[in-house]
């Protein structure tokens, strides 16, 4: 499967190291057998390690025109290094799009790059707050016909005449912002949840996220978008916004790296009026949190534009925290079925 990246930060290191370390792991398990830390071994017919880089694109000088091997190694990026043997990828990463004076600069290269690599997905994975980079990225892959996926909060796939545009030229768009495999918003709903199933009442709730990569460096001033994004994923549960606190970048913190902390507390009231508390501690390898689900839109995106589905699809609704239409059931069931959907078409082929 053949994939462009916008944007090689931390998440860029977790999956190409990632693609590596499960492809040496497969190697040495039967064809059936799960792999740890993987939803789903085959999606459409894609295996986690089918995934090739074929083009990559970023605007940092120290970045640009290295392979991209070593342009995952380069600081500010400092997810670890997972041990796998991740061979010279032969692709030399290029000039992403910039602005200048409010212009766009770059978007005939970039679209000539898709085409050459023969790139299937672009995905973009930007800084958070750069609504404009999304929006040209997203014209790039149209005109080059190529699936786009948005892990970022900037609205694309919400936007209806994006999503329109994508839906006529038969061009699947994924997005937006992915919900991390096990993430803050995801174990806060379902705490949410859970109150609410054995009927007691939510008083208050707030969950505060740090950690030390360049994510929660950049949230601290361009938060907005992320926040927005994490309101509309507790949206999608029980409980009534105005009595929940959402910090997403509650501190830079060096020395934590990659790491994130994640505080979460619920207040609630029980039988006759008294308290319940609780507080939990998330703490993940943040990148290797985004890797976990880029793995599973990714191959969705492929699969769906292998089969000329353009548009959104609902496959990926449960792996996103704020998908279009609003409201996507999160259960297990309701994603399971989806994907089921997306895999019975593509057998159907
Ligand atoms: N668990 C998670 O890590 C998680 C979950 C959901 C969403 N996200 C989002 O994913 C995005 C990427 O995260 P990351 O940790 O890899 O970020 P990062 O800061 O490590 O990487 C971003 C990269 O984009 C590059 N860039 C900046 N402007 C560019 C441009 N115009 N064109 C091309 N490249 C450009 C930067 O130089 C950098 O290499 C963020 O927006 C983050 O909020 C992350």
């Amino acid at each position: 499967m053949r994939l462009a990246v916008a944007g090689i930060g931390n998440n860029i290191s977790a999956l190409l190291q990632g693609v590596y370390f499960y492809r040496e792991l497969a190697a040495r398990l039967g064809p059936d057998d799960g792999l740890p830390g993987i939803r789903r071994r085959y999606i459409g017919g894609l295996a986690v390690d089918d995934v090739a880089l074929v083009a990559g694109f970023d605007v940092l000088p120290a970045k640009i025109g290295r392979d991209l091997r070593e342009a995952v190694f380069t600081p500010p990026n400092n997810y670890p290094n997972l041990g796998a043997d991740v061979p010279a990828q032969g692709v030399k990463v290029a000039g992403g799009l910039t602005l200048e004076d409010g212009e766009v600069r770059g978007h005939a290269e970039v679209v000539a790059e898709l085409r050459r690599s023969k790139a299937e997905v672009l995905l973009y994975s930007l800084p958070t707050g750069l609504q404009w980079a999304a929006e040209a990225y997203a014209r790039c892959s149209l005109e080059a016909g190529v699936a786009l996926v948005n892990c970022t909060p900037e609205i694309v796939a919400r936007d209806p005449q994006t999503l329109a545009a994508f839906e006529n030229a038969g061009v699947p768009l994924i997005g937006d912002d992915l919900a991390s495999h096990l993430g803050t918003s995801v174990v806060h709903r379902t705490l949410l949840r859970l109150l609410q199933d054995r009927g007691l009442t939510l008083a208050s709730s707030y969950q505060l996220n740090f950690g030390g990569n360049e994510d929660f460096r950049n949230l601290l001033q361009n938060g907005g978008a992320k926040l927005q994004s994490k309101k509309n994923a507790l949206a999608q549960g029980p409980a009534e916004l105005d009595l929940i606190e959402v910090v997403p970048s509650a501190g830079y913190i060096r020395h934590l790296k990659d790491n994130k902390v994640a505080i979460l507390n619920v207040e609630a009231i029980g039988w006759g009026g008294t308290p319940v508390s609780l507080d939990l501690k998330l703490k993940v390898q943040d990148s290797s949190n985004a890797a976990g689900v880029i793995i599973d839109l990714i191959r969705i995106a492929a699969a769906a534009r292998r089969q000329e589905f353009g548009g959104f699809n609902a496959a990926a609704a449960p792996l996103l925290k704020s998908p279009p239409f609003g409201h996507w059931p999160d259960e297990a069931a309701g994603a399971e079925a989806a994907l089921e959907g997306l895999l019975t078409r593509v057998a159907a082929e």
